[in-house]
């Protein structure tokens, strides 16, 4: 099964990505993470990713399509997919449909999770994860049990530099076009969830469940 997860920053897809995809068999991958590990590492890559990052603004679909394929081409995508974070413009969609059709596969279902924007901006300025394990927490709706402390794997926790208010509206503004969009692009080929994604953590796994337990070829495989 491959399976998309779409949503504006800070809907909730990482935190739903990592339930799903371990809890379905699926293999997780955040182009999101990809950028900020290759920013840590320092490669040229996550440099030039960075630049983008630190405005709000998309990586450029040329650095971008091309990490993704390379990622999703090695063995153990072969697992199936949970993409958190891509596509997030319409020539990554397309080069996605023609990169899985050469390999004989499809995106199996699109799962739209939708969350008013004002609830955003608080979901993303109070967020802390883990750099270490990326496990994600709120520091109102899901605090670690020791401040700071992450419960996983005991690191310290971070907040993201682009979690602060001015760019968490940069980042709302860059994505709110391409995201319906993107709604509309899978919405034609017959694949679009849309999910309430306001309410406890794991309603909202329940009911994205529930949509996968729709999909047909996820069905064949339960
Ligand atoms: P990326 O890391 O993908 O960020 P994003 O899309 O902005 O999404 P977020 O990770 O911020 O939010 P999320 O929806 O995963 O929410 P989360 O589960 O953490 O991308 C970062 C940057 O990389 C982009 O801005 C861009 O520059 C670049 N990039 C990445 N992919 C790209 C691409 N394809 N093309 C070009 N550029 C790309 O939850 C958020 C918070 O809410 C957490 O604190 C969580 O605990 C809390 N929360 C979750 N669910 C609930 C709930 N039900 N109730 C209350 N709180 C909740």
């Amino acid at each position: 099964m491959r399976l998309i997860l779409l949503g504006l920053p800070g809907v909730g897809k990482g935190t739903q990505a990592k339930l799903l995809a371990e809890r379905v068999g699926l293999l997780h991958v955040s182009t999101g993470d990809m950028f900020r590990e290759a920013a840590a590492a320092g490669t040229a890559l996550g440099k030039q990713a960075q630049e983008y990052m630190a405005k709000g603004a998309l990586v450029p679909d040329e650095v971008t399509i091309g990490m993704l394929l390379e990622r999703i081409a090695k063995p153990d995508a072969a697992v199936g997919l949970m993409l958190d974070g891509f596509p997030r413009t319409i020539p990554q969609a397309e080069a996605l449909d023609r990169a899985l059709a050469g390999q004989g596969t499809q995106i199996d279902a699109v799962l739209y999770i939708q969350v008013p924007e004002a609830e955003l901006v608080a979901r993303l300025t109070g967020r802390w994860s883990c750099p270490i394990c990326g496990a994600i927490y709120h520091m109102l709706t899901k605090p670690p049990k020791a401040a700071g402390v992450c419960d996983a794997c005991g690191a310290a926790l971070s907040q993201r530099a682009d979690d602060q208010p001015a760019t968490v509206n940069a980042r709302l503004e860059t994505n709110r076009a391409w995201t319906e969009a993107l709604a509309e692009f899978y919405g034609k080929q017959g694949k679009l969830h849309a999910i309430e994604g306001m309410g406890s953590m794991e309603g909202i796994t329940a009911r994205l469940m529930d949509a996968l337990a729709r999909v047909p070829s996820a069905t064949q495989k339960a």
